[in-house]
């Protein structure tokens, strides 16, 4: 059961040409607690009018949902709800990170070391960005709308920063492309809705 659910959330954190490769990666251990069942908590916070309102102001609603599903407490007050969000962000900010660490010890980038130094160099740009959600969800109790933006706009570019730094080198990988790249913009997004959503407080 437990076991179901990690992959459930690693599957989620995969798109497109990721996807295969993180599918074909063991489970990532999630850190504790481990969230309430997906498929459960999804209906309950999809099924929720004021989280489906909310959602439905952000540019990526579906996203949103599946976002605050693991983490949804039950609770709709603005405040709350980016402090579910916030808590994803960060956990995925973590498996993020797993999964660079996966890829960097993968035999199939064995003999390409530009990648994985590539691979290797995001794990700062990680460790920044969970600062920066930290940071973010220690001033949700005192509604510091302005500096929950700043954070949160600091971990957008720091999930784009790594791309960038791996796109610079010469042709670290054949395309050009950072292979974590769908889970970055997928980070990048999340971080575009905390920001919607946080405009809400004011
Ligand atoms: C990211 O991964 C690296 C390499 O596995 C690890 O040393 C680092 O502690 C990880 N950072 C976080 C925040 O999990």
């Amino acid at each position: 059961m437990e076991l179901t659910n990690k992959k459930t959330v690693l599957v989620l954190l995969c798109f497109r040409p990721v996807l295969a490769i993180c599918v074909a990666s063991a489970p990532i251990t999630a850190s504790s607690p481990v969230p309430p069942p997906i498929s459960q908590s999804l209906t309950a916070a999809s099924s929720d009018p004021q989280i489906k309102s909310l959602c439905a102001k952000t540019e990526y609603p579906d996203l949103c949902l599946t976002t605050i599903a693991p983490f949804f407490n039950g609770k709709t007050d603005i405040a709350s709800v980016v402090e579910m969000l916030i808590k994803a962000g960060t956990e995925q900010t973590k498996q993020a990170n797993a999964t660079a660490t996966k890829m960097a010890a993968d035999p199939k980038y064995a003999d390409d070391p530009k990648t994985i130094s590539g691979l290797k160099g995001c794990y700062e740009m990680y460790d920044d960005a969970l600062d920066n959600m930290q940071n973010a969800m220690d001033t949700i109790p005192v509604y510091d709308i302005g500096t929950i933006e700043t954070m949160v706009s600091a971990a957008i570019t720091d999930y784009g920063t790594y791309d960038d730094g791996f796109t610079q080198q010469p042709n670290p990988v054949p395309d050009g492309v950072s292979p974590m790249v769908d889970i970055d913009e997928n980070l990048q997004n999340i971080g575009s809705i905390i920001l919607a959503i946080t405009d809400l407080m004011h």
